[in-house]
């Protein structure tokens, strides 16, 4: 079969090799690839054919991976690398570089309590991007998101590298989930569900804009606050059901690939694409706020604004501005400590 769909939407292109030939090359590294998210989300992005080169880098466990996704006959060339002493080579002419490396939550944990460590990773990583693929879009997973993306922005200013529209926190998996919770309460096709969701990426930080959703439906105030909450719990939700053995990791890889799918249209000349992203930002007071961007060939090409706020969302964001403003601040302390 030469054209086929796959993943809901996520892929839609022609396989065949003639096409090929007419997409631009594009080399995305996974820092962190041999996890739990990161072997799923080397799967996705070696199915997307805008992939030309997949450079698999952890500290162990990448040569396995790579040598067995690199059986998959797809565009994507992949490379495994393992161990720090790699890591630059591993980087070296990334157009996108995609970090899911770090610890992840256990029941009773808040993402901040993985600061201690993430904060370490996502540090030494980006040193390592700025000096080897100082020019690549990067994308952030590893939590707290809050602080992680706060501390890539510091590294990369001391490094003399920083360019605010090129980095970006993953907040796409609060949108699929606030998308899935949604459809499924209101009975609508998921697939025609959007739903835009903004603030950070840790409990009431997270804002999911239910007014502005699409298709709108009625929806009452106990349904609201229910979705409301579910969004922003849909990670402990998974961590308690996986009951010690880590948090989101199928989905997350599925919202990761989908949002460096994105980074690669942008690159490529694709108009319109827009998707939600925790970003360096004015559209609040606070210095990095998730809402819609629009992605181009230098990254953030534009900022939505907030749009209309129902009273329920404009209480929301006001709670949420002490927690996120604080969680910055940690992230950017930490560089300079
Ligand atoms: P995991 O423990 O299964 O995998 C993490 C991987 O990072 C391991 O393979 C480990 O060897 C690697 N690693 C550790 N230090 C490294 C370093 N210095 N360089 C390169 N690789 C390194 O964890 P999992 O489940 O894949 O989660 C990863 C991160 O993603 C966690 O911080 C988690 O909280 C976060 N996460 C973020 C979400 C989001 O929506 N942004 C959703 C779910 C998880």
């Amino acid at each position: 079969m030469a054209s086929r769909r796959i993943l809901g939407g996520l892929m839609r292109r022609d396989f065949a090799t003639s096409s090929q030939k007419q997409i631009a090359r594009r080399k995305v590294a996974i820092l962190g690839a041999a996890g739990g998210i990161g072997q799923p989300l080397s799967l996705l992005l070696k199915l997307n054919p805008l992939v030309s080169h997949l450079s698999l880098y952890d500290i162990a466990g990448t040569r396995g991976v790579a040598a067995d996704i690199s059986h998959i006959n797809t565009r994507a060339e992949v490379e495994g690398f393992e161990g720090e002493e790699h890591l630059g080579e591993a980087l070296k002419g990334a157009d996108l570089v995609v970090i899911p490396a770090g610890v992840p939550r256990k029941p009773g944990m808040t993402r901040d309590d993985l600061f201690k460590i993430n904060a370490g990773i996502v540090q030494s990583l980006c040193a390592a991007v700025a000096k080897h693929s100082p020019f690549a879009l990067v994308n952030i997973i590893s939590n707290p998101v809050n602080s992680t993306v706060p501390i890539a922005a510091e590294v990369f200013k001391l490094a003399g590298t920083y360019d605010p529209k090129r980095l970006f926190g993953v907040t796409t998996l609060d949108v699929i989930r606030a998308r899935t919770f949604y459809a499924a309460k209101k009975l609508l096709p998921v697939e025609d569900v959007n739903v835009p969701v903004v603030g950070g990426h840790a409990g009431i930080t997270i804002l999911p804009l239910f007014s502005q959703a699409v298709p709108q439906v009625p929806i009452s105030e106990d349904e609201l606050v229910y979705l409301t909450k579910r969004t922003q719990d849909g990670g402990t939700e998974v961590v308690e059901a996986k009951a010690g053995k880590g948090s989101a990791t199928l989905s997350m890889a599925y919202a990761g690939a989908l949002f460096a799918e994105a980074c690669l249209k942008g690159l490529n000349g694709v108009k319109d694409v827009v998707e939600c992203s925790y970003v360096a930002s004015s559209v609040t007071e606070i210095p990095f706020f998730s809402s819609k961007v629009q992605l181009g060939t230098d990254g953030i090409e534009k900022f939505f604004d907030l749009g209309p706020l129902s009273d329920y969302e404009l209480q929301g964001l006001e709670k949420l501005k002490e927690e996120l403003s604080k969680s910055i601040e940690k992230g950017q302390d930490y560089v300079h400590q």
